[in-house]
């Protein structure tokens, strides 16, 4: 196992200094094309550099080996170091050519999205999708530093702002540091350092997800299905999977807890009106949850919440998850049932 990394909280004249004094040190990095700006202008002239314009749609292995082959022709070694500066699909990608290119290379990682900064760029999971879904090929490798600079955040796409809320308010669920710094309205900054905090220390516990890091998985069961079938970014559909677990299972207190973190955040509540978004079958529903590659065997692993910073799991097959759902009434529109 590689040694768990430090993170590093710096303002964006630090960041610049940082890059600056490893220019001279063959520079490989793989950057996504919408933080040009927030760079120093040496970058856009170093020939080492692989470009993203796509990086969701680019975190595929046909990309992986073009970045492989393009780092190989500009002299790459195993002393090198590989930067992946953008949001969690470029991380995803960078880290899963650091760790596989000349059997893993040192890399470093500057997360530009509000969701990388608290989650993706956080626990050393790297990967690449696969027409069959999603990060199907991937391994578990930290990079060295974490190098978090929340000037990046003055760019992000509203859309990709709630997405990162999602899991921010996940944590808030799952720390009760978290969730005291949401409930007294702190700055964003200092919610970001918490839930970072918070996932680093989970991860040097359990690396591998054998145990405790399952708990980040919170709001994710039904929010990967709603990710695919809905088309809709990660974070906001972690919110979205939050609710409709609280709802299946009952839980009035962890609705309300949601409510009120997501009104401490300024998220609107009518975000998680789940009648708003298209009705799903219940067939497809239950083919995509059933088919990710978290499931344990037949059953399907629900995390759920006993109080902030307590979690417990509850474990449900195809079948007694369908009755569950069919005698919800709360979650009847979902599936277009009257
Ligand atoms: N490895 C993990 O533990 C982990 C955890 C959660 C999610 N993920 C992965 O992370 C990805 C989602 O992360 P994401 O939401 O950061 O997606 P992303 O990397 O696709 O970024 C979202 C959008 O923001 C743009 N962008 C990035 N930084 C920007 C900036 N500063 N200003 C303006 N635009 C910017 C990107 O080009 C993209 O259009 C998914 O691929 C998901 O599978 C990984």
């Amino acid at each position: 196992m590689n040694m768990t990394p430090k993170i590093h909280y710096l303002k964006s004249l630090e960041l610049l200094k940082h890059l600056d004094e490893h220019k001279e040190s063959s520079f490989f990095a793989v950057i996504d094309n919408k933080v040009k700006n927030h760079l120093p202008q040496w970058i856009q002239f170093s020939p080492r550099i692989y470009w993203l314009s796509n990086p969701e749609l680019q975190k595929n292995l046909e990309t992986y080996q073009d970045i492989v082959d393009f780092f190989l022709d500009q002299g790459i070694e195993r002393t090198s170091v590989i930067y992946a500066i953008g949001g969690g699909a470029t991380s995803d990608l960078a880290g899963f050519v650091a760790s596989t290119l000349l059997r893993g290379i040192k890399w470093r990682v500057i997360p530009t999205t509000l969701l990388s900064m608290v989650d993706a760029a956080i626990g050393g999971k790297v990967a690449v999708n696969l027409p069959k879904g999603k990060n199907l090929i991937g391994s578990f490798y930290h990079p060295e530093e974490i190098l978090l600079c929340g000037d990046f955040l003055k760019t992000n796409s509203p859309a990709d702002i709630l997405s990162g809320e999602g899991e921010i308010i996940k944590y808030g669920f799952l720390s009760q540091e978290v969730n005291e710094l949401i409930m007294a309205k702190k700055p964003l900054e200092e919610i970001i350092e918490a839930c970072a905090h918070f996932k680093m220390e989970i991860v040097k516990k359990d690396f591998k997800e054998t145990g405790e890091r399952i708990n980040l998985n919170l709001g994710h069961t039904f929010g990967h299905a709603f990710e695919h079938l809905w088309k809709i970014p990660h974070g906001q559909a972690v919110l979205l999977g939050l609710k409709s677990v609280f709802q299946l299972f009952d839980l009035k207190s962890s609705l309300s807890e949601l409510a009120q973190l997501m009104k401490a955040r300024g998220v609107d509540e009518s975000f998680i009106e789940l009648g708003k978004f298209t009705s799903i079958k219940m067939d497809d529903f239950l083919k995509t949850i059933y088919s990710d590659k978290k499931k344990q065997q037949a059953k399907l692993r629900f995390i759920l919440v006993k109080r902030v910073g307590s979690c417990y799991v509850e474990e449900l097959s195809s079948s007694e998850l369908k009755k569950m759902l069919e005698a919800n009434e709360d979650l009847h529109h979902l599936f277009g049932v009257n």
